[in-house]
């Protein structure tokens, strides 16, 4: 517990300094292939859907993703136990940011061989109600040479981070752009915005 509390502490410093972190073992492994598993499941039962830029994608990069959405209340126990990893980032964010995050929204998604996401925006800054992207990866015996990096346009410039099964890369959603290379294996992931509430207070005030 203490462990877990000095990660979110470095979590937190790290995306107040440079806008991501990448924390290894967020889902312990038992946790992410069950996870997985039920991804694999969906999949077969043909559940995924081609993933979509419009709407709440506010950009027109390649998208070759396929996405099953995750139930707002999850009934499954690995589920569950994925959402109470996501509500102690809530719980850290109120904590130390004063911010209300109530809202999660929660994809699985499934980049069949050669497919990627071109660089983008999760959101177009000022109209955002997504402020935290966690994005967690599903992918036992994942190596450099399976390709299929997320590439984070960083201020220190880019920087490749493999999706291997356990790993969450969580970042600013407003702020960081980034890019789903082509893999040579199909890759899972669970992608996460932890969201403000969709109306804003009246008593918030404008910069
Ligand atoms: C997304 C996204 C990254 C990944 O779904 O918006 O950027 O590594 N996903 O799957
Ligand atoms: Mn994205």
């Amino acid at each position: 517990m203490q462990a877990q509390m000095k990660r979110l502490e470095a979590a937190f410093q790290a995306l107040e300094k440079q806008g991501w972190f990448v924390w290894d073992g967020f889902l312990e492994d038992r946790l992410a292939r069950r996870l997985r598993a039920r991804a694999e499941h969906f999949w077969q039962m043909g559940k995924f859907r081609r993933g979509r830029t419009g709407a709440t994608r506010t950009t027109n990069a390649v998208r070759e993703d396929w996405i099953a959405w995750l139930s707002a209340s999850p009934t499954h126990p690995a589920e569950q136990a994925f959402f109470a990893r996501l509500a102690r980032l809530r719980a850290h964010a109120a904590h130390r940011w004063f911010i209300s995050l109530p809202e999660i929204e929660a994809h699985y998604a499934r980049y069949a061989p050669a497919s990627r996401y071109g660089r983008h925006l999760d959101q177009i800054r000022d109209r955002s109600e997504r402020v935290l992207t966690v994005v967690c990866y599903l992918n036992p015996d994942w190596c450099a040479q399976d390709g299929g990096a997320l590439r984070l346009y960083t201020a220190q410039g880019a920087r490749d981070v493999l999706p291997v099964l356990g790993r969450a890369v969580i970042f600013l959603s407003d702020q960081l752009e980034h890019e789903v290379l082509p893999a040579s294996r199909p890759r899972f992931s669970i992608a996460c915005w932890l969201r403000r509430r969709s109306v804003f207070p009246l008593l918030a005030m404008p910069d």
